[in-house]
């Protein structure tokens, strides 16, 4: 049967070795020139035979013996074989997405679960391990935010069913005690626990994975009453705000977010990222990755139901200039990256506002839509 290079491969340098992964199979092996000559040769379904005739500098047999080897590690499959179905599905999903989706996609899945082991726990109380629970830039400029209580009492159910995304803000400035009481509910400590060999761990409003609390909040203020504009970083542990640097002018912020509507008339921006040594020192699979960003989410989820219930307007975007926001917040990109961009304001009055944000759906819009299993054809009825 003829054979063919398998759809799913990457293929990267790792310790000097060329090598090629199959991300389907997870397989990975170091390749000679010839074998990535010959997989390059491999495209369609070919004869062996024929294969090996495109090198008439090689002896048939040898290039025969690199193709069973290729075969045997997974990079080339055999029509009719099992795998070969589903190599062409792995191998082309998602194409709008490219090879990358599907490379980290795959290769984050069916990750082995974290053990709590004895080495893991020694590691993780070894002082040279452990990173700090806590942020700061020391040099900072500071704003103690105020600490007066903000009650949240609104009732939950006002705030589960209440909670949409803003995009138009009204002209005014959000109070100090509702912003300082967003921040404190959502990025504040909630409780202290002790984690055995993990130390003193925090835990806040929002479920973070191994409470590692890897994210961090940098706020972009325009309007806010008694807080200058400016791009600050919170600092969790002494509920404040570490002046980094100038804002630029928020057109300027709206720009870094492709100008999305919410961004442009909120009253301040909220970037979240991760510290990802804080995850990495504990959980050591690429799966990793994938919590970093659900941790993020949790805390946007947080912020848009605490914005709701202080009567703010919330906002959140993943559409944003990842580069350009990282160099505004002095962030490498690597050790610190940006995740999301979230904003609130004081909701527009009227329609615009918290009011009539999107009208409700009815028949038409139902029909544009089609909410359930395209219709089956109507029988036509004749008389008689
Ligand atoms: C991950 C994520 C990314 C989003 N990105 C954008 C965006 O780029 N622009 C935008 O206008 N809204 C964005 N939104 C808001 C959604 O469009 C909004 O949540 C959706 O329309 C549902 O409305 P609701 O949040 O009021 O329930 C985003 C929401 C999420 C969860």
């Amino acid at each position: 049967m003829p054979v063919r290079r398998a759809r799913s491969i990457v293929c990267y340098w790792h310790d000097n070795a060329f090598v090629a992964e199959n991300y389907r199979t997870r397989t990975t092996v170091s390749l000679e020139p010839l074998g990535a000559e010959l997989l390059n040769e491999l495209g369609e379904w070919i004869e062996e035979e024929k294969a090996a005739a495109r090198f008439p500098d090689f002896d048939p047999e040898s290039v025969l013996q690199s193709l069973a080897e290729l075969e045997a590690a997974g990079l080339v499959v055999r029509e009719g074989d099992p795998g070969a179905d589903g190599d062409e599905a792995a191998g082309t999903a998602w194409p709008e997405w490219n090879v990358s989706a599907r490379y980290l996609h795959a290769m984050t899945k069916d990750a082995p679960y974290t053990e709590d082991t004895p080495e893991l726990r020694a590691r993780m109380a070894s002082e040279t391990e452990r990173p700090a629970l806590f942020k700061s830039y020391p040099d900072a400029d500071t704003i103690l935010l105020p600490r007066a209580p903000r009650r949240l009492d609104t009732p939950f159910e006002d705030v589960l069913y209440g909670r949409r995304t803003h995009r138009a803000f009204a002209d005014r400035d959000v109070p100090l005690a509702d912003f300082s009481a967003l921040l404190a509910a959502v990025f504040g400590p909630a409780a202290f626990i002790d984690a055995d060999a993990y130390g003193g761990l925090m835990q806040r409003t929002s479920a973070s994975a191994g409470a590692r609390q890897e994210t961090e909040a940098y706020v972009l203020v325009r309007r806010v009453t008694d807080v200058a504009p400016g791009v600050y970083h919170y600092n969790v542990l002494t509920h404040a705000l570490e002046f980094l640097t100038e804002c630029p002018p928020w057109q300027d912020v709206a720009r870094l977010s492709v100008n999305q509507r919410g961004i442009e008339d909120a009253a301040f921006a909220v970037v979240l990222t991760s510290l990802t040594e804080r995850l990495r020192s504990k959980y050591r699979t690429a799966r990793t990755y994938r919590i970093m960003l659900m941790d993020a989410g949790h805390f946007a989820q947080t912020f848009a139901m605490v914005a709701t219930a202080l009567g703010l307007g919330p906002f959140q975007t993943a559409a944003f200039t990842d580069s350009a926001v990282e160099g505004l917040l002095g962030l490498d990109g690597v050790e610190e990256t940006a995740l999301y961009l979230l904003g609130a304001g004081v909701p527009a009055e009227g329609p615009e506002g918290t009011e009539g944000l999107k009208r409700p759906a009815g028949l038409e819009a139902f029909r544009r839509s089609r909410p359930g299993p395209a219709p089956a054809a109507r029988p036509t009825l004749s008389p008689g």
